[in-house]
């Protein structure tokens, strides 16, 4: 009785060493098969829709690095945030694609795990936003993902676009998107390419009334086409954020939605 039951708890001994065992050998693969945070990037025009390498922080590291003093999207005391300039992450980032492709991109998409904003490329081009990759000291990396900030205190010019408050700063950045204007707003695409003015209303009405509404859809622009003629200044419903804009904005703009009307 004695012998057997000092065996049985041997044999027992034995197993849990062995339990012991595969319990630390799967817990260190889980530990050394965490992969390090990435961007995902992808493109995403018309034509095509492919991923594009994703990035960690390692990777982002031999960009070239800017800072900037800004208030944190949470709000409350300025910070500094130092990382790549996103003008610069996206050449890399598109640097073996035909230029033809390249060009084509017009729209950077931005996505959080709760949010997403659109941004036109030109305000990249225009304004230094960057990739945020630290906030101080810290690394923002170390508790997940990368912040995007467009450096609205710091360029005084972003001010007086007619853009939204806010619009252009997303925390926790995953993934980026380069993709094309005509992909979402294809229906306000002029049909009839040969009117300048027009045009150049188009590029304005893309670029300036999409900022604030590609969450919030416009609908049909028909019933402001008077409104818009005879109070070019005043017949948008007040929304906060939006600066004055001049006379010539706006004859861009009429003369867009006069085509607009028309080709419906
Ligand atoms: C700064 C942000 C912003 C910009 C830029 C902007 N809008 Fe708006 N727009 C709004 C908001 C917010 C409302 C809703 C206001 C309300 O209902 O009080 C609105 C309302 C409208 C409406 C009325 C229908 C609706 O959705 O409630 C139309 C039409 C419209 N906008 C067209 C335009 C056009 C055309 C442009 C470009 C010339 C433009 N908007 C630029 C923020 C903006």
């Amino acid at each position: 009785m004695k012998w057997s039951e000092s065996r049985f708890n041997g044999i027992l001994n034995e197993m849990n060493t062995v339990l012991v065992f595969f319990l630390l050998l799967s817990n260190f693969q889980a530990w050394s098969q965490q992969e390090p945070f990435k961007v995902k990037v992808k493109l995403s025009t018309l034509k095509e829709e492919r991923e594009l390498k994703s990035w960690t922080l390692e990777e982002l590291k031999p960009l070239k690095y800017k800072r900037i003093w800004e208030t944190p999207f949470t709000g409350g005391q300025k910070a500094l945030y130092a990382g790549p300039r996103f003008e610069g992450f996206l050449d890399e980032a598109l640097k073996g694609l035909p230029l033809e492709q390249r060009a084509k991109v017009d729209l950077i998409i931005l996505k959080s795990k709760e949010k997403e904003i659109r941004i036109p490329r030109y305000l990249i081009r225009k304004y230094p936003a960057i990739l945020a990759v630290k906030k101080g000291k810290k690394r923002l990396l170390e508790k997940g993902p990368v912040a995007f900030v467009m450096p609205k205190e710091t360029t005084p010019g972003l001010k007086k676009e007619w853009l939204p408050e806010n619009l252009y700063s997303l925390a926790s950045v995953t993934q980026v998107e380069f993709s094309q204007y005509e992909k979402y707003f294809g229906e306000w695409v002029l049909k009839n390419r040969s009117n300048p003015s027009a045009l150049r209303g188009e590029k304005r009405f893309v670029q300036t009334c999409m900022g604030c509404h590609l969450n919030r859809p416009i609908g049909d622009l028909s019933p402001y086409l008077e409104k818009i003629q005879s109070h070019p200044q005043t017949w948008h419903p007040a929304s906060e954020g939006a600066p004055s804009v001049n006379r010539q904005f706006w004859r861009g703009i009429q003369s867009f939605v006069k085509e607009w009307v028309y080709q419906k």
